[in-house]
């Protein structure tokens, strides 16, 4: 049965104001999740994520877990037994807003802002992943709204500790394995190709975290008493990080590039146009830097790297302080790709460093989220369903392409339900997700609507035969 998606489409640009009043409402909660002291704004974003679902008349719980709250809202579409059942993905936490100051406006009060490519919403999460989840949820609401049912069943689950490690989300998945059994997953926490091209994200990279601390002398000290004759921790430390990457930008952790997948991709890739000029400008870098004989693309989609996210050490006050301090660290994570094995990578750092531990040192190391790196497969006949879909709403055929950021319920939906993902989002490379201002194009919003209503009509075609 071929569905209406006109009426829908009309539907949505007649109450757009609606959906942003909806979205501005979640932007609204610091749904912060890596820092307890938002713990309670946490809880209040689960249940207005839940009392939108709800307004839906999907049925909703909020569950309790050992950290954040996971919403799951289910909604049984047609009703009849050969429906097939999609299971949505998007999550409800977001990053830490600091620098407060480097902000034009406040994070939590989203603002509406004209941007070169149209209007915009600032706020944190107004990409990542607020405004982005709420595509599909308000698609469902628009259709309800013309259609009264869905066309197929639906498992929506919002997640709260997506930014801080999803520790409770494994568990949660095994324990309601049979509950959440659907015939495809849809992520909504990635990207386009440019703001016009929309995309199917189909290879995300893995993360391994670490934190490591050179400890030196068991206090700090007069650097004019001791400089020069014992161990300075930052010194050190510096030396050994910079040793990290060699001349070329390669990584210099024993076997590190042993299991690395080679894609055969890689010529297609360099022949998509990529604008790297925009994507310079986009972050306000001046040089393309990376490990030679790689395109840029390569180097997001399909390089592995290890990148320091943070040094400390000694004073960092106003002004200057004669001291060699006690204790230097770093915080680093390493991008993995198909193939790398997380541990591995991590067992390799740690000897990097332990192998070059200074006279009068020592190395102590905090591990953070290992994850590896995601293929999905790209035969799907749900796959092919989104792109028709996409093409729908754009006007412009979708494309197929990798992601350097990691999402690592992507591996969990696959091992523990056994079950894969498609990856549609409508997140560009200026959204400055995880940065001050972050925002979502309206255009990104409007039509991200409109896709997942285009797609759930593609999925019901694909169901009917
Ligand atoms: N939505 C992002 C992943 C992403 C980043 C997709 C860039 C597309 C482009 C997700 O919320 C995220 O930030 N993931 C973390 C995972 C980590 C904390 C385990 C990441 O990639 O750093
Ligand atoms: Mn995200
Ligand atoms: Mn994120």
């Amino acid at each position: 049965m071929a569905h209406d998606i006109d009426s829908v489409f009309t539907h949505i640009d007649d109450h757009l104001e609606d959906s942003l009043e909806r979205l501005k409402s979640l932007l609204r909660i610091p749904s912060v999740s890596t820092d307890p002291a938002f713990d309670p704004e946490v809880l209040r974003c689960a249940q207005c994520a839940g009392d939108l679902l709800a307004e839906l008349g999907m049925d909703v719980t909020v569950h309790d877990t050992i950290g954040h709250p996971i919403v799951i809202a289910r909604d049984e579409g047609p009703g009849t037994d050969d429906a097939p059942t999609f299971l949505y993905y998007g999550h409800y936490d977001v990053q830490p807003a600091d620098p407060y100051e480097l902000w034009d406006s406040d994070p939590f009060d989203p603002q509406i802002v004209d941007g070169p490519n149209g209007p915009r919403i600032v706020a944190r999460g107004a990409d990542d992943d607020k405004g982005q989840f709420m595509t599909f949820v308000e698609a469902f609401r628009a259709w309800k709204a013309v259609h009264g049912t869905l066309p197929v069943r639906i498992i929506v689950l919002l997640e709260g500790e997506e930014e801080s490690g999803s520790r409770s989300l494994d568990p949660f998945l095994t324990e309601h394995r049979d509950a959440l059994q659907a015939d495809a997953c849809i992520i909504c926490d990635t990207g386009m190709w440019d703001h016009e091209t929309p995309a199917i994200t189909t290879m995300l990279r893995g993360i391994v975290g670490m934190e490591a601390i050179l400890h030196g002398p068991d206090h700090d000290l007069h650097s004019g008493m001791y400089g020069g004759a014992v161990l300075n921790p930052i010194n050190a430390l510096a030396r050994i990080v910079g040793e990290l990457h060699d001349a070329d930008g390669r990584i210099q952790i024993d076997g590190f590039y042993d299991d690395v997948y080679e894609p055969d991709s890689v010529e297609q890739w360099n022949a998509m146009g990529f604008d790297e000029a925009g994507f310079l400008a986009s972050g306000g870098c001046t040089a393309s830097v990376g490990e030679a004989g790689h395109s840029t693309l390569e180097r997001i989609w399909s390089r592995p790297t290890c990148d320091a996210n943070g040094i400390y050490g000694g004073y960092q006050g106003a002004g200057g302080k004669t001291v060699i301090a006690s204790h230097a660290g770093v915080k680093l994570t390493c991008r993995l790709v198909p193939d790398q094995d997380a541990d591995k990578v991590r067992a390799g750092l740690e000897q990097f460093f332990l192998d070059r531990t200074p006279p009068g040192g020592r190395f102590e190391f905090i591990g953070e989220g290992a994850f590896p790196a995601i293929r999905v497969p790209t035969d799907s006949p749900w796959l092919a369903a989104a792109c028709r879909g996409l093409e729908q709403a754009w006007g412009k055929e979708a494309v197929l392409m990798g992601c350097g950021g990691s999402i690592p319920v992507v591996g969990s939906f696959q091992s523990i339900l056994g079950i894969d993902s498609l990856l549609v989002g409508f997140g560009l490379d200026d959204d400055r997700v995880h940065s001050p201002n972050e925002k979502y194009d309206l255009r990104s919003f409007h039509t991200g609507i409109k896709s997942h209503v285009a797609i759930l009509a593609q999925f019901a075609d694909v169901a009917a035969g």
